[in-house]
């Protein structure tokens, strides 16, 4: 169950505000709780905070940090029942997939404490000529400073977790905007990390609009911004000013299947079922295009069809249900309409059905023109073109007709294919032997095009989190 309500945390403090904002329950529309909510004075006091704590933060010794870490794993998995159901409610994650982002949760901060000591650096032989006899130089890498981190609805916990959890790691003091629509995970975060003995400033969590989270996009003193979410990341990017900027900001993730005596085609239908459809699609890299070969396309998209049919669909706290609410009515009406749109372009519809409230069924299209939404924008709903290919290279062609670039999913035995697949590819990552949504979060994770900048999955988070100071040493 959740709390009556909850605070934020202005420099590793509670407050609860004046001004508080309500969290729906998103399977049956009502308040579930709420959250303070800080304004624009609050964010600079945030800000200014941050700044202060970063020389306590950067002194702040590595197994510190890692004890920290190690104390979020060990709260977070005591707390793993509580901490699903708040997903639950509040994303209306169905509540396997609830656990298992909890799960990955944990996995975050587990990998981050392990590099927290393992800062390391690097020896340099700089007597490279005449003039440089006797230098030797070192290179370690020390925090950027401040970072302001704006996260989204559909990872409440654990696309939280990749920005936190590298920045204590790092030594980097943060503030945090977490989705308006899904703060609970973010503040209950907070709430574990008040536990510990973090220096004072080192993190702030601020629910708060919009509009006053450009104080964290423009002001100089933040050294980094880090925002997973949708294009508006560009222009967040082009306000950010000298600071260092990362985005995750999505794509219109595609799955080839190619013909291959040995697959297994029930297994294939498992995993493409999984990557279309679980979170109703609201994942950055559910399958939204399958391309399958010719050989074994009928076959394949019947199986899929009538898989399906056959999920379940309705209270994300039923253990059965694969498919729950989306977000809001709006986000399933959009997605309706898209659907639509296809159909009226040629599109045929192999599964779905009608869309009630903020509930849509998961739907299958085949026909789906190339320069309708439905294909070329990002769906992030329960949906999925699929159609024939003749040769694996016209595939890969065809993935790469996108202004997205985030990972891509290919189904083959053959190493040739496999291999062209990983030089041809324009994508971060691409999986193959399953589909594009797998992810470990040590993985490097993140996209070319419009997909965004940067990667996370905690060490190259870290990354991006430090910069190399440089030692020279005349002997
Ligand atoms: C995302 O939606 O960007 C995150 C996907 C994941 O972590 O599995």
């Amino acid at each position: 169950m959740l709390k009556k309500s909850y605070p934020y945390y202005l420099a590793n403090q509670t407050v609860a505000a004046n001004k508080d904002l309500d969290v729906l329950d998103k399977y049956s529309g009502k308040r579930a709780t709420r959250v303070a909510f800080a304004d624009a004075a609050t964010i600079r006091k945030a800000i200014v905070a941050a700044y202060k704590a970063r020389p306590a933060m950067a002194a702040f010794a590595p197994d510190r940090r890692r004890d920290v870490l190690e104390h979020c794993v060990r709260r977070f998995s005591e707390r793993q029942e509580e901490l699903a159901l708040a997903l639950c409610i509040e994303a209306g994650k169905p509540i396997r997939d609830a656990r298992g982002e909890v799960t990955r949760l944990i996995d975050t901060f587990r990998i981050a404490a392990g590099e927290a000591t393992r800062g390391g650096g690097e020896v340099l032989d700089l007597e490279i000529s005449e003039r440089t006899r006797g230098y030797r130089g070192m290179v370690r890498r020390v925090p950027v400073g401040a970072c302001a981190f704006i996260t989204p609805f559909n990872f409440p916990l654990n696309l939280v977790a990749h920005k936190v959890a590298p920045a204590i790691a790092a030594g980097c003091p943060f503030v945090l905007k977490p989705a308006a629509k899904t703060p609970v995970g973010a503040l209950i975060i907070g709430e574990v990390l008040a536990e510990t003995d973090l220096p004072k400033g080192a993190f702030s969590i601020l629910p708060c609009s919009n509009e006053d989270a450009g104080l964290l996009v423009e002001d100089e003193r933040i050294a980094l911004l880090s925002f997973t979410g949708g294009l508006v990341g560009w222009d967040l990017k082009a306000r950010a000013g000298r600071k260092k900027v990362t985005l995750e900001l999505g794509g219109n993730a595609a799955c080839i299947i190619d013909d291959d005596p040995g697959m297994d085609l029930d297994k294939v239908v498992e995993r493409l079922v999984f990557g279309a459809y679980y979170q109703s699609g609201q994942s950055c890299i559910s399958v939204q295009r399958i391309y399958v070969h010719a050989a074994i396309y009928d076959k394949l998209k019947k199986k899929i069809a009538t898989a399906v049919g056959k999920l379940k669909m309705g209270d994300p706290r039923d253990e059965q249900v694969f498919v729950g609410p989306m977000i809001d009515e709006d986000a399933a009406r959009r997605v309706e309409q898209w659907i639509a749109a296809a159909i009226k372009g040629g599109a045929k519809r192999l599964a779905g059905g009608k869309r009630n409230g903020n509930m849509l069924p998961a739907a299958l299209l085949e026909n789906v023109a190339r320069d309708s939404d439905l294909y070329r924008k990002e769906a992030f709903g329960p949906v999925a073109c699929i159609e024939a290919f003749d040769a694996f290279d016209d595939a890969l062609k065809r993935v790469n007709d996108s202004d997205f670039g985030l990972q891509a999913g290919v189904f083959t035995g053959r190493l040739a294919h496999a291999m062209r697949a990983w030089d041809m590819l324009e994508v971060g990552g691409v999986i193959v032997g399953d589909v594009p949504s797998f992810r470990v979060d040590n993985m490097p994770y993140g996209g070319v095009k419009q997909s965004g900048l940067g990667r996370e999955g905690v060490r190259y988070a870290i990354e991006d989190m430090t910069e190399p100071r440089l030692l020279v040493i005349r002997s």
